[in-house]
């Protein structure tokens, strides 16, 4: 079989389930991955011999597509930030608007600051952080070693250090101080979830994702309280935030001494992000 073939199969195959740019864009990240080979490769050689290893992930690659897992979830990786990633189901796969939040906190050129990143999942603010701020120590919570083996993998596949530990945003044990705290926790209600696409919902990590409607600012709540008496003075707290939630955060960080307090929108025009200095 050639990728010529294999192209027109993917195309026949999935062409009524996903749009055409998308499909194209999909085609090649798997070929890339699988047959190290890129768009020009395939422009020049698309009659390019596929091997039968090859063959059997094309084809499980189709088969998964079908069942709607996202495309990073099948080839095990993604990029953020200009740099790759490892990722698992038990990570959610970054997005671009965290990608808006990472370049606000490097917009004030952080350096010699101690910055932690709660709810780290697969790592990607943490080591971004790490890669591109001038000597920044770099801490990354979460829940559970599976989810920090792979943000551990990721630094040190982008050649960083970021000390990685086990927290529970609901009893955090900590008594170490930080310059910046930054998270993007969970902040999609259950009502919210009729909203959501089919491969968000059946691959991506429940966990990360929701939060009960009965208490939606939990995790900012939370996170908060314990950045009141861990931030040093002049310490600053951003936030990814529901859009919906941004008079809210806003008020919690004002009645618990925070000032200073700006939101920024994302690309897809929504308010996505809060900056707040203690
Ligand atoms: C929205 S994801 C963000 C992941 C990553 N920082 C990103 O921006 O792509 C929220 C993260 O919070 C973590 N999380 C959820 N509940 C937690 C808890 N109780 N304690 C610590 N982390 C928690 C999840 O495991 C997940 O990695």
């Amino acid at each position: 079989m050639t990728l010529t073939n294999y192209h027109n199969l993917f195309f026949k195959t999935l062409g009524s389930k996903i749009n055409k740019t998308e499909l194209e864009e999909f085609f090649f990240w798997i070929i890339e991955h699988y047959c190290k080979i890129n768009r020009m490769g395939y422009i020049l050689n698309p009659n390019y011999q596929i091997n039968d290893i090859q063959k059997y992930n094309l084809f499980e690659s189709i088969s998964l597509l079908e069942q709607n897992m996202p495309i990073q979830y099948i080839i095990g990786e993604t990029e953020f930030m200009g740099l790759k990633y490892f990722l698992n189901q038990n990570v959610l796969i970054p997005r671009p608007e965290t990608e808006e939040l990472v370049s606000w906190i490097l917009s004030d050129f952080p350096k010699d600051k101690s910055i932690l990143d709660i709810g780290t999942g697969s790592g990607c603010i943490a080591v971004s952080l790490a890669k591109f701020s001038t000597s920044c120590e770099i801490t990354g919570w979460d829940i559970d070693n599976e989810i920090l083996n792979i943000a551990r993998k990721n630094a040190r596949t982008n050649d960083t250090n970021v000390f990685f530990e086990i927290q529970d945003i609901s009893s955090i044990n900590s008594k170490k101080k930080f310059d910046i705290i930054v998270s993007n926790p969970p902040y999609i209600t259950s009502k919210e979830k009729l909203l959501i696409e089919d491969n968000i919902l059946l691959y991506e990590p429940h966990r990360a994702l929701f939060v009960d409607d009965k208490d939606p600012l939990f995790f900012y709540n939370k996170i908060i309280d314990f950045a009141v008496n861990s931030l040093n003075k002049n310490g600053i707290i951003f936030f990814e935030i529901n859009e919906l939630m941004m008079e809210d955060v806003s008020k919690l960080l004002n009645n618990k001494g925070f000032y200073d307090i700006e939101h920024k929108i994302d690309f897809r025009l929504k308010n996505r992000m809060i900056k707040a200095c203690i």
